[in-house]
């Protein structure tokens, strides 16, 4: 049965699966909706946005996206108010960065109404799937890839975007203790490090397993020169508090330009809590952490929200981190989050309404 919603053509799943759902206990992007947003590329133009039940696709094997990783993504999330109410958080912001990285990895850019008109609709259709629980939202994953086949490598002539949607719970459970890299290098300069490249996620992982082996949640990466300034975490930025100054490393192209810390920034600010965005040495982070001068360090992104660091490992020695009383980190997750669920005034203009 099709229908239009917004203007996108509709073919309704047959039933529902949300009843078998238990939003009590969430687990982070492992549930997913009745529906999908999907488009093609092909004949150098993207097809018009459609709705279609959630399930699998079918490609062929010499499709591109398994040879030469031709994959993107992005993330966001849809928040539910008190009345029901479903809300964006910048949500331009994630289409800008999703043809930022279609640029990098030589993938057709997607017109903004695409994006935009598709992902209203299909969120409009599964607003019953938006948590109310606290904590929860409703995780919103666009992605790119490359459907055209052939093995040489070179990018290919047809595409697929997709918007599947997971109703979730938090990232991470409880605060995260880190391990700062000294051998692996995330991403390089003049790389793809600032794409939202799906091979940068599986660079990852063997070094994140490493690390998990000896107990650390994520690796904090270092600079691929030398290891000797932070740069980023697995999936988040990061931010550290020394004394009572707050700072990040610059974004550059080994690093990917967070929402959150974009968000995160103009929100301390704003508050007066002094701010720096240079350059932080592991060297100078050990020593405040040695000399008590380091208060917090926490990780900043749409999936981690605002997560807390509880130490950090290097050079074989743990150095724990003080549990502080009015931390940057609470505060800050609170304005942010408040925000995001339509609890509070929007000063910076950063909600956007979907139902
Ligand atoms: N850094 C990396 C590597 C990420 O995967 C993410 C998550 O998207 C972030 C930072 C945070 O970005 P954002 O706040 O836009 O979600
Ligand atoms: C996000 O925060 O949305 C991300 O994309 C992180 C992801 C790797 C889970």
């Amino acid at each position: 049965m099709e229908a239009m919603v917004n203007n996108i053509s509709v073919e309704k799943a047959a039933t529902s699966k949300i009843h078998k759902v238990d939003f009590d206990n969430l687990a982070f992007g492992s549930t997913y909706t009745d529906h999908m947003l999907v488009a093609d590329y092909a004949n150098g133009e993207w097809s018009a946005p459609k709705i279609i039940p959630y399930g699998p696709i079918s490609l062929d094997p010499s499709s591109k996206i398994f040879h030469y990783g031709q994959s993107i993504f992005e993330g966001l999330k849809a928040y539910k108010d008190e009345e029901g109410g479903v809300w964006l958080f910048r949500p331009l912001e994630n289409w800008k960065r999703l043809n930022k990285s279609a640029k990098r990895l030589a993938i057709p850019e997607l017109p903004e109404s695409h994006f935009m008109d598709g992902l209203v609709a299909l969120l409009q259709l599964e607003q019953n799937w938006v948590p109310r629980n606290p904590g929860s939202s409703l995780y919103v994953r666009p992605f790119m890839f490359a459907s055209g086949n052939g093995f040489h490598a070179s990018p290919a002539k047809e595409y697929k975007f997709i918007i599947a949607l997971a109703p979730s719970g938090a990232y991470f459970s409880g605060k995260v203790k880190v391990l700062i890299e000294e051998t692996y290098s995330r991403a390089a300069n003049g790389g793809v490090g600032y794409a939202k490249a799906g091979g940068n996620y599986a660079g990852q992982f063997y070094p994140t397993q490493l690390a998990a082996e000896k107990g650390y949640q994520q690796v904090i990466w270092t600079d691929d020169n030398n290891h000797e300034f932070i740069e980023e975490a697995g999936a988040m930025n990061v931010f550290v508090r020394i004394n009572d100054t707050l700072m990040t490393a610059p974004t550059n192209d080994r690093i990917l330009d967070g929402i959150t810390r974009k968000s995160i920034l103009d929100i301390a600010k704003d508050e007066g809590i002094a701010t720096e965005v240079r350059k932080i040495s592991v060297k100078e982070v050990v020593e405040a952490a040695k000399n008590g001068s380091l208060k917090e360090m926490f990780g900043a992104g749409t999936a981690a929200v605002v997560s807390p660091i509880s130490g950090f490992g290097y050079k074989g020695v743990d150095y724990e981190l003080p549990e502080i009383k009015d931390s940057y980190a609470s505060k800050l997750k609170k304005i942010i989050t408040d925000i995001q669920y339509n609890r509070t005034g929007d000063k910076f203009g950063w909600r956007y309404k979907v139902v």
